[in-house]
Parts: structure tokens; C-alpha cells; sequence
């Protein structure tokens, strides 16, 4: 596969209502979840949904260390900090604009676009029974000095990684060492010299190795061949480098695929949820199996907010304010996917302990379903663009910047149990 392919940005995600006739036995399967996305577009008002992230015990552990003031309240009690409310937050500036960070990826500059309105940007997020402290950069970077961190994924793992690199240019701004980056830093790495701590992004959508069917044609609706057993070499080269690993996946399995098995060269349909179980398995197992010994975080699944009409049939997402945790649900397709990474992160997890991979859960999905209003809908390109409306990646600065409170929050908790900060 020739990587350039790829410059693109990932499909408008979502289930496509119109599959090449290559694929009839992929048609069968991808049809209930076209109509689940049909009816997820109306909204329910349910009562309290109930995410399934609160069977699962986060694998941070409450903070140790009284001298931090910044952390989260010290409680006997674990709080949950993916489970809670955004609430409104007037007073506070976002902490960064499109003037005053170069990072910003021209499709998720939604101050650049016009996006008229800015109430998006003055809400926190408020887990229940804790704070979670605003990013703090100075922190962030005594905490990963003299590491590396990378994202490997698709396009909303490097939305996170310009969100991540935003909120550090209030202290500094990093350099670009990489040898290979392409249009949309496809592979690439930056270097904070004052702070030796180095940041790279590795484009790898499907986590495994993989082809078009058809070269010459790259479409979110055209046929795209995966190597189940094969972990992308394209990532699998460089984890061992690395300190942290953040890995998402998610809106490219909508793409009719097929896999190959080993030692036989025909291929045969699969379905989004099988290709997607296997691609985290397949990953994971590459990281146990391997010379890899840091953290491994799995972000998890970041819904879409399609409204009205899937991503190519005039969906969009107008929405301006969050939805109250009562006000929608994780389900159909969404749900299935987000429960599939769970029980691949578990398995994942149990087996990275006897192997010395801390595998860890940064359980973005709960915070960001109740986010209709972050995303460019049409303010990712100029006005005078045909393009879709994207519901799916998040403006910058926007609610996405809360992964990294996470991605910090979790690292502390890391540091202050006395963890091993460096392998
Ligand atoms: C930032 O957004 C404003 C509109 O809010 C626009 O006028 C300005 O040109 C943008 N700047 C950059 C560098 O994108
Ligand atoms: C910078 O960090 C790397 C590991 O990421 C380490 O190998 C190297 O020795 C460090 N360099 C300095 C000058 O501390
Ligand atoms: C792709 O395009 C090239 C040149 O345009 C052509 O030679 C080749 O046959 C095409 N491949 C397929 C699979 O259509
Ligand atoms: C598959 O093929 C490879 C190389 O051709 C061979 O080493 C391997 O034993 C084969 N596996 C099976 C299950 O046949
Ligand atoms: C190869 O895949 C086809 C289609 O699934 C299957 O019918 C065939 O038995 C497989 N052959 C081998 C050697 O595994
Ligand atoms: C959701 O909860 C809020 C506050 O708890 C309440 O005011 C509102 O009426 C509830 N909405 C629905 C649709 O149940
Ligand atoms: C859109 O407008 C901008 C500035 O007005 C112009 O530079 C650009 O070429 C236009 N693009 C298209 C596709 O018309």
C-alpha cells in the first residue's frame, strides 16, 4: 500500500447507504447498521443512561501524593473522571485561538471557517465527585521530560495529538525532526528541545496492515483489502521508541472491507465489528508480544453527531449547547464498537501486566456523546467549498482539549503511585 493514498481526511465515518456491487455479501451486513444510523439520527430522551463505562474500574488509582494541589480532590473513593456533566463555564477563556496556535489542521479551524457562534467553547467538564483541573501545560511537560509520546490511528488521534500541541504552545512550541511527514503529517515527529520530549503521530486508520482493491480509487465507499493477522508495520516499527502509545481507531471500518487470511490468497467479506475486534487484538497482541514496555492508552470510540440525514446525505450537526447526560444514549452501531474495544482492552490489559505493558483506558466516548455542538459540521472548509459536513472530528480549540486533562490527570496518577516513569 502506498501510504500517500492516504492524505486524505478519513470518511465522514457512518455507514454508507451505497456500496459497490463488488461487495453484495458486505451489503447484507452493512444494511441493519445504515438503518441503526437512521434511527440513532433521532434523538431519544431516555432516562439516565447508565454508560457502560461504570463497570469498569479505570485502572488509574486515586492520587497519592498531598503535595500536588493542582490533582484531583484525594478520596478514598476512586472517582471516575469520564463519568460527570459539562457545565456551563462563561468566565474562562478557551486556551488557545486559531491566531494563537499554528497546529490548528486547516478542517478543524472552525474560528478560521466562520463558525458564528462560540458558546462551545465555555463549558467544562465535571466528573462526578471530583474536579478535573484545566490543563495545565508546565505541568504536562515536567511529567513527560525526556519521553516520547506517539498516536497511532486515524485523523481524530492527530485531532488530539494538535489539540495536545496547542495547549502546550502557551510554554513552548516544538520542532519538526521528522524526515517523512507528508500532507497531512501522515508520519511525522516533533521535538521539545527544552523538555527532550518528543511527540509523532503515525497514520495508521485500520491499526493493521492493508490495501485498496482498487489503487486507483480511494473512497470511503470503495473496497479496502485487511491483513487480519498483520499489525500495520507502519506503527509496529517505531512503538518500541516510545514511552506512551495512544491509539484510536473507529471511522475507517465502515469502509466495505475484506480480509485476507494467512496463506490464502482469497479474500472474503468481514463485518465492521469483526474487523474492528481483531484489529485491537491483532494490535495488542503485536505490543505484548513485542519489545514495547511503556504505557499503551486506548482512546476510546469518539462519536459521530449526525443529524437528520447520514454523513453523505445531508447530515449535519447544528446543535449549540451539550446534551445533559439524560438527554441521549450510546447505542446500535456505536455502542457495539465502544463495547468491542472494552472487552479487547481487558483482554489486552490482563495479559500486558505479566508482560510489563501498562495498558491503560482514556474512556473519551461517555464525555464527548454529550458533545453534538463540537464538531465543524460546515465550518471545516471555506464557504465557498462543496463538502460534507464533518461530524465526526472536533474544532479546535474545542471540547476535544478535554482528552488531554484526561491524558494528564492519568499520567500524574501514574507518577505520584510511584509507577515506573521510565522504561
Ligand atoms: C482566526 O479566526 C478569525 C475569525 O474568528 C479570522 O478572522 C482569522 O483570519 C483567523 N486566523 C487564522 C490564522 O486562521
Ligand atoms: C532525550 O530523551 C531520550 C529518550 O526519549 C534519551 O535517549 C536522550 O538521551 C535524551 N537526551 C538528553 C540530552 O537528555
Ligand atoms: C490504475 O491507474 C494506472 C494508471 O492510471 C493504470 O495503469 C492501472 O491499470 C490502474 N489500476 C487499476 C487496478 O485499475
Ligand atoms: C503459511 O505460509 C507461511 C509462508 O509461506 C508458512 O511459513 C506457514 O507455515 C504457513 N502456515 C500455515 C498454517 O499453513
Ligand atoms: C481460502 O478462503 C476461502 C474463502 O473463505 C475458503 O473457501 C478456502 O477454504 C480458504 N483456503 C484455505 C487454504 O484456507
Ligand atoms: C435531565 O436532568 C435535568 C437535571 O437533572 C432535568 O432538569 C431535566 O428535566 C432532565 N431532562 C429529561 C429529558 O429528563
Ligand atoms: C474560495 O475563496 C477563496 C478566497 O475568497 C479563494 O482563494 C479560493 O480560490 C476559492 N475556492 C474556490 C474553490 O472557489
Amino acid at each position: 500500500m502506498k501510504k500517500g493514498q492516504h492524505h486524505q481526511d478519513p470518511p465522514l465515518k457512518q455507514p454508507h447507504s451505497t456500496l459497490p456491487n463488488t461487495t453484495r455479501p458486505i451489503t447484507v451486513l452493512a444494511l441493519p447498521v445504515t438503518l441503526i444510523l437512521i434511527t440513532t439520527s433521532c434523538l431519544y430522551y431516555l432516562p439516565l443512561l447508565t454508560l457502560p463505562t461504570s463497570f469498569f474500574t479505570p485502572s488509574s488509582p486515586p492520587p497519592q501524593r498531598s503535595d500536588d494541589t493542582n490533582v484531583v480532590r484525594s478520596t478514598k473513593k476512586k472517582c471516575d473522571i469520564f463519568t460527570g456533566e459539562w457545565v456551563p463555564n462563561p468566565q474562562r477563556p478557551p486556551p488557545y485561538t486559531n491566531n494563537s496556535c499554528w497546529a490548528i489542521h486547516e478542517h478543524q479551524n472552525c474560528m478560521k471557517f466562520g463558525r458564528p457562534d462560540s458558546d462551545y467553547l465555555r463549558w467544562r467538564w465535571k466528573p462526578d465527585g471530583c474536579e478535573l483541573p484545566a490543563f495545565n501545560p508546565g505541568q504536562f511537560l515536567a511529567l513527560v521530560q525526556g519521553k516520547s509520546l506517539a498516536f497511532i490511528g486515524d485523523s481524530i488521534g492527530r485531532n488530539q495529538m494538535q489539540s495536545l500541541m496547542c495547549l502546550l504552545s502557551r510554554v513552548t512550541y516544538p520542532e519538526l525532526i521528522s524526515e517523512t511527514v507528508l500532507k497531512d503529517q501522515i508520519i511525522a515527529s516533533w521535538h521539545y528541545p527544552a523538555f527532550n520530549f518528543t511527540l509523532a503521530n503515525f497514520w495508521s486508520p485500520y491499526l493493521l496492515l492493508g490495501s485498496e482493491a482498487d489503487p486507483n480509487s480511494t473512497s470511503p465507499t470503495s473496497l479496502y483489502h485487511l491483513h487480519l493477522n498483520h499489525p500495520d508495520p507502519s506503527w509496529t516499527a517505531h512503538a518500541a521508541r516510545f514511552d506512551y502509545l495512544i491509539f484510536s481507531a473507529g471511522h475507517w471500518f465502515f469502509r466495505p472491507l475484506m480480509s485476507y487470511h494467512p496463506n490464502n490468497t482469497t479474500a472474503t467479506p468481514i463485518s465492521v465489528n469483526d474487523a474492528y475486534r481483531i484489529a485491537f487484538r491483532t494490535a495488542f497482541s503485536a505490543l505484548n508480544e513485542g519489545r514495547f514496555k511503556g504505557m499503551a492508552f486506548l482512546r476510546t470510540y469518539s462519536p459521530a453527531h449526525f443529524e437528520g440525514g447520514a454523513w453523505n446525505d445531508g447530515g449535519d450537526c447544528v446543535r449549540r449547547r451539550p446534551f445533559r447526560e439524560n438527554e441521549t444514549r450510546l447505542e446500535g452501531y456505536e455502542l457495539e464498537m465502544y463495547m468491542i474495544q472494552l472487552e479487547e482492552f481487558r483482554a489486552a490489559e490482563r495479559v500486558g501486566r505479566r508482560r510489563g505493558v501498562r495498558f491503560r483506558l482514556l474512556d473519551v466516548t461517555g464525555p464527548m456523546l454529550l458533545r453534538p455542538d463540537g464538531h465543524p459540521g460546515r465550518y471545516g472548509h471555506p464557504k465557498n467549498v462543496t463538502k460534507y459536513n464533518d461530524c465526526v472530528h472536533w474544532c479546535l480549540p474545542g471540547p476535544v482539549d478535554v482528552w488531554n486533562g484526561f491524558l494528564l490527570h492519568m499520567l500524574k496518577m501514574d507518577n505520584g503511585r510511584g509507577g515506573r516513569t521510565r522504561v
